[in-house]
Order: structure tokens, then sequence, then C-alpha cells
């Protein structure tokens, strides 16, 4: 227990500023607030110490530590292991700079930067003031400390520019939440260039690995790894949307050899679903800023006075338990802080989808029939793709037209949802609000809704234009066709879809001096409405899909239940596009379907078996053709997704470890999820082909109790003949397990269970 008392009200002035708050002290000398905080043991804890003017934060197995240097900047002082709460945290010190090129306003690791006073590393805010000035140096003024939240206010050295970081982090995981509001409190409008949530700094050390994201439609997750030299990684999107060229998430290990589950490892993400950037910069002294929010390219957001702009939340993490431990981590902070349900969210349903059996081919009848099938193997939920709308035959027309088509849906929707509901499913729709097709009667009415620069060609993706959701005009009809659809219809789904960049990203109704501020307005209608149709219709679910996983992010997972990953539904490529895919977000947010064989992508046959065990590392889904199916398929399928319900939630809600990663080459790969209370551990093996007669590697499995008694329930696959039925954790974590996989495309699943006695 914390021992502390209450000295009450204190005003403190340091550097010309006063704070006024109630706090208490402990023995470690550190006052943390007495109001709307609870200090038990569970709780993230922000403590201020007046003596060293240094702020800490404890939440996890993490430790954040900054302080107001003599100069009134904010300074960090440490991230990491969680600190013992005696240790001491000595005052923030400027760096000296050590000649005239390297000032010591670069030197000092500073929690939030303006660009001016000699700033040459990348700024978090950039302003240019209607006098020709573009100096902005930002000092402390203030801080408060209010339901787990610090608040702390900079100002500009002369001119009333106020900002406000805002810190939170998690009790549990010790993840630290950070933005950045900026106020325009001066008489006259100003522009900002550049506005960033946050920098994050890492001690020099000369061994710091870089990974992140890449990827490309139906190519999505792969994993990159690069070690951090002096210079600077530029990690962006400029694509209007999150894109999948670069997912907004890193990780830097301190490590030259990094491993899945030892060493110590910073993480980020930023929860921004537009254009974005992340800047990883190495300075001389090998020590890292990692900065992130808005792009600055083709950026102006102009402030008029008593307006204020709040850069994207960059959540940042760290753990010494390796890359995995880092995953796991951001897992659990997904599923029981940023997902809409959290924390307790529903389980994800098996879902049925027609897209790759139906195409745009879609009727009352024929998606009948598919929902019959769906029901008879277990399905939970039947979801209509594309194709059920407007003039929708193909890509060419139809998108805007919110209408049910008339030839294909003779009477409604309802039949069909009736139907489905009558099989004991739930219905879902997909849509894509965003876009429309030059062929539609919406865009014929307004061709001014688009994305456009007067005058200048409007170049299609996938013969479809972005309506610009930032006009109000656009943003009310969006919010009404789809408050109507659900309103009209039992809809429990929506798969929201995406399929297309920004091109040509013109607003020529706002003032000219306005019209870049689309990125953002864009972003925020989009989010304005998903959190409306969310209030409206509390028990409707939502998918993120852009042509796969484009557009995932902490910002659009905020809104979102789910995303689709990837529309690659190779079963093998999935194993690394998931793979990649859970270094930054949960299986229990990633879809997984289970398509046909030989699969469009590669052309490539796999068993039935394969393809489900494949995609029951996620939240499972079915996206075959039913009508080909033979009955043996139907009653491996059955068989197959009363295994996986079995252990969804330990699949979805636990603990992944990657026993063998498929992105070290893909000849094995293997993961295990394990519940959250250690019981139940859900092992997934995969072999690409045999070569040699070289048997599969021994599997380690990890994470569960080294003392209890563990039953092993083989479900698909063959093991070792010698395999024992039962043993304790540490006998499956070091003896390991024996699978018996031969030849090509070959799949194992087995449980590992404590006995319901223990
Ligand atoms: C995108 C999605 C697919 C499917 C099609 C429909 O490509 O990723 O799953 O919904 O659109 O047009």
């Amino acid at each position: 227990m914390r021992s502390e008392r209450i000295i009450g009200l204190s005003l403190c002035r340091r550097l010309g500023i006063s704070v006024v708050i109630v706090f208490c002290v402990s023995l470690s000398g550190f006052v943390s607030p007495a109001i709307g905080q609870s200090t038990g043991a569970a709780q993230g804890r922000i403590l201020y110490n007046e003596t060293s003017h240094t702020f800490r934060m404890d939440g996890g197995g993490v430790s954040y530590v900054f302080g107001v240097n003599q100069n009134g900047e904010l300074q960090n002082l440490y991230w990491g292991q969680r600190l013992q709460s005696a240790d001491p945290i000595l005052p923030a010190h400027t760096n000296g700079g050590t000649s005239a090129f390297d000032l010591p306003v670069n030197a000092t690791p500073q929690e939030f930067t303006g660009w001016g006073g000699g700033l040459v590393v990348v700024p978090d805010l950039k302003i240019s003031f209607p006098d020709g000035n573009r100096d902005l140096v930002l000092h402390y003024v203030s801080h408060t400390i209010r339901d787990n939240t610090l608040t702390v206010s900079l100002k500009d050295i002369s001119r009333d520019v106020a900002v406000d970081l805002i810190y939170r982090m998690d009790d549990e995981t010790g993840v630290l939440a950070r933005s950045a509001r900026i106020e325009n409190r001066t008489k006259l409008p100003f522009t900002i260039e550049q506005a960033f949530a946050a920098t994050w700094n890492l001690g020099a050390s000369n061994d710091y690995q870089l990974r992140y994201l890449t990827g490309r439609w139906a190519g999505e997750w792969n994993l990159q790894q690069m070690p951090l030299h002096p210079g600077k990684v530029v990690l962006e999107s400029r694509r209007g949307s999150t894109g999948d060229e670069v997912n907004p998430w890193f990780a830097i290990e301190r490590s030259s050899q990094p491993d899945q589950d030892v060493g110590e490892v910073w993480f980020g993400a930023l929860g921004w679903s537009g254009s974005w950037q992340i800047n990883v910069e190495t300075d001389w002294q090998d020590r890292v800023r990692v900065t992130g929010g808005y792009t600055p390219f083709d950026f102006a957001y102009v402030l008029a006075p008593g307006e204020s702009l709040e850069a994207p939340t960059f959540y940042g993490g760290y753990s010494n338990a390796g890359i995995g431990g880092a995953s796991r981590l951001l897992h659990r902070f997904e599923l029981d802080s940023i997902v809409p349900q959290a924390p307790h969210r529903r389980l994800r349903p098996v879902l049925y989808n027609s897209w790759e059996a139906t195409g745009f081919d879609v009727n009352e009848a024929g998606q009948e029939a598919l929902a019959e099938k769906a029901a008879s193997i277990g399905g939970e939920r039947f979801v209509m793709d594309d194709g059920w709308f407007g003039q929708r035959k193909d890509d060419h027309a139809g998108l805007g037209d919110w209408y049910v088509n008339p030839e294909k849906f003779p009477h409604g929707l309802k039949p069909l949802i009736d139907k489905v509901h009558a099989l004991g499913m739930d219905f879902g729709l997909w849509v894509e609000p965003e876009m429309v097709n030059p062929n539609s009667e919406l865009y014929r009415k307004h061709p001014d809704w688009v994305l456009n620069f007067t005058g200048r060609p409007r170049t299609e993706g996938r013969n479809q234009l972005v309506l610009n959701l930032a006009r109000d005009d656009v943003r009310a009809y969006v919010y009404g066709f789809l408050d109507r659809l659900l309103s009209e219809n039992d809809i429990a789904f929506l798969k929201w879809d995406y399929n297309r960049n920004w091109s040509e990203p013109g607003w020529a109704a706002a003032p000219l001096d306005e019209q870049k501020e689309v990125y953002v307005k864009y972003v925020q209608n989009l989010y304005s409405i998903l959190t409306e149709l969310r209030e409206k219709h509390p028990h409707v679910e939502i998918e993120s899909c852009s042509g796969g996983g484009a557009r995932v992010d902490l910002g659009i997972l905020r809104l979102t239940d789910e995303v689709w990953p990837s529309d690659n539904t190779d079963p093998f490529d999935r194993l690394s596009i998931q793979d990649g895919f859970t270094y930054a977000y949960a299986p229990g947010v990633m879809m997984a379907w289970v398509t046909d064989s030989p699969n469009w992508m590669n052309d490539r046959s796999t068993s039935l078996e394969y393809r489900f065990l494949s995609s029951m590392q996620g939240s499972l889904g079915i996206g075959a053709n039913l009508n080909k199916w033979k009955p043996e398929d139907f009653a491996t399928a059955k068989r197959l997704i009363a295994e996986y319900k079995a252990v969804r939630a330990t699949v979805q809600n636990g603990e992944l470890y990657r026993i063998i990663s498929p992105a070290l080459g893909s000849e094995y790969s293997a993961t295990e999820s394990v519940s959250r209370d250690a019981r139940e551990a859900a092992i997934f093996a995969f072999l690409h082909s045999s070569q040699k007669g070289k048997p599969y590697p021994q599997l380690y499995p990890r994470g569960l109790d080294p003392e209890a008694v563990y039953s092993l329930h083989l479900q698909e696959g063959k093991l070792a003949e010698d395999t024992v039925p039962r043993a304790s954790g540490d006998y499956w974590m070091h003896h390991g397990v024996n699978v018996s996989l031969r030849g090509d495309f070959q799949a194992a699943f087995f449980t590992l269970k404590q006995d319901a006695a223990q």
C-alpha cells in the first residue's frame, strides 16, 4: 500500500506560471491527485512531483516519466519497464548540445515541439501566422489530473497559441494514449501546416530494430524489419485513408537479434483513418524520436480565433517480452479498451458471406438457398454482399443508389431476412457508403458531390469516385440512407466497404483557404456518422473493409467490431497475412473465411480441413459456394465449425503465441492461443511441403501454467504415437508435442485443457 497524506490545495509558482491542484504526497515525494481518482493497486497512477517538477505514470508493467526542464520545455525522462515506487526521478535538465550546429533544443528529448527556436528535428506542430511569423516555441503553463487523464498545457512564448497535451495510460497494459489539442487564442486566424499527437523518445542505443507492416491489395500485412541508423524513416499514407501500403503501426526492439518472446520492445499505433504520417528519426547519438499524426503533405488547417484542432491519438506501449509480448499487450488493449463493445465484447459469430460464391449475381431465391445451407453447418450470421441495390449488375454502376433492386428482390429484403431469422441466424448487408459510380442516379443528380478539382479529370478506380464526405449535404445523405436502411430492415451487421483511394482531392465549395481541411473533415464526418448510427442502432455490428485490409487502424476500430484483413482468401497465403496482421491487431477482430478450392488467387488446391484450420486462427467465416459442396463437405464443415465454437473464446480473446512464424520461411507455421486464465490452449500447425523425409519440427507451447495438469485433445491431423494424454504445463512447454505432418498443405489442430478440478 502506498502511504500518503492529503496536504490540500496548493498554489505552485514556477517559471512564472500557476498550477492549482488538490494533491496528496506519497512517501517517495510524488504527489497524486485526490480528485476523481482511486489509487488502488490495480489502478494506473499519475503522479506529479512538485519538487522536481516531474510527472510519472504507471500502468501494467510500464512507467512513463517526464518533467519540465529549466527552459520550461517538457522533457522525457523515462519510458519502459515499471520502476519501483521509491525509485528516484531526477529533475529534467536540457541537454547542452555539442556545437553551434547542434543546439540544445534539438539535443533535448522533448515531449512535443513547435517548429521554431532553431528546431531541426521533426516538429509536432508547425504554424504560419498572418504576419509572416512562423516561429513557435512551446513552454509549460499548467497541468490538471482528472479521471486518470493528465492534461499538460503549453503556450507559445509570446503568442496566444495554446496546446493541451493529453495523456491517458491504460491500467492493465500500460498502453499510453497521447494526443494534442491546438487552440487559437490570438485575435487573427492562423494556418496549421503540421499537427502531430506526440513525440516518443527512446534513449541512445546502437542496436534498435524497426518493424513495420507493408502491403498492397490482396497482399497486405508483410512484416518488415530493419536496423535503425542515423537518419529518418517515414511511414505514411497520402491516400486519404489509412491505406494498405503501410499500416500506422511500428515496433522498435532493442536487440540485434530480435526474439518473439524475449527482449525490450516499444511500439505504437495511430488512431486515424485518413492520411497519416509516422517519422522514426535516429540522431547522431543513436537516440530515437517517433512522431506521428496528420501527414503534413498537402495539409493546411486554418484555425480562426477561438477554434481548436485535435491531432489523432497516438498510442504507445512497452513490453519486456519481445515482439510477441508487445502484440499480446496491444491485442488485450484493443479488445478491452478500443472496440465499441469493450470490455465486454461479444464473440464474433460464425458468418456466411456469398461474395466469392455469387459475385454480383444475388437474388432472393439464390440467397435463401445459400442461407439454408449455411445454417445447416452451424452458421450464425448470413451476410449478403455486393449487388443487391440500384442498377448494380457489376462494378460499373449503382454505387450511390441505395434502394433495393426490384428485379432481384421484388418484395424488398424482408422475405430474405425473415428466412435467415427462421433459420436461426442474424442478417448482415454489404454497403459502400462513401462511393459513387458515375453511372448512377446519384451522380447524375449531384456530380459536384465527389472529390474533384474544377475543370480537371476525375480519375476513376474500379469505375467509381469518392464522395466528399466533408460536405454537410453528402454527410446528411450518407447518414440518411444508412439510418433508413437500418430502421426499415432487421439488420444486425453491416460490412462497410471502401474500395479505392482518393485522387484529385479538391473541395471547390469550401472557401479557398479551407479546402485542404478535407483530409480532416472527411474522416471526422465518417467517424460522426458511425458514432450516430451506433447510438441509434446499438445492436448493429459493423465490419471495416477496404478492398481487404486498407482501412484498419485504432481509429476505425473504436467504431467497428471487426475488420476484413485481405481479399486474398488463399489459405496458405493467409497464414502469413494473418501472422503479419496480428503484430498490430487482435485475432478477435480478424475475419477469416473458408473459400473454394482451387482458390482464385493462386489457383492452389487445398483440403477443406486445411482451409478451415487456417481460418480458425481468427474469427471464422465461410465464403465458399455451398451450392457446389458434396455431402461429405457439409459433414466436415459442421464438425469443424463445432470444434471452432468450442475454442473460439480462447482464439478470439486469448494470448497469441507464434510458435513458428511463417515470416521466417513458410515451410512450417504454428500458432497457439492461450485463454487469459491459462486453462486452455488451442494449437494450429501447418506444413507447406515435406522435403527429403524431414519430420515436422517439435512444437513447444508457451504461456501455460507450469504446474497445472493439461489433457491433450487432438481435433484434426495426427500426432506421434507415443504422445502422452496428460502432463503438466512444464512438460508440454519443455518436452513439446510431436505433430506428425507429412505431404503437401497438411494441418493439425489440438487443444490442451486443464482438468476441471484444478
Ligand atoms: C471488396 C471487398 C470484397 C467484396 C467486394 C464487393 O473487394 O473486399 O470482400 O465485398 O468488394 O464488391
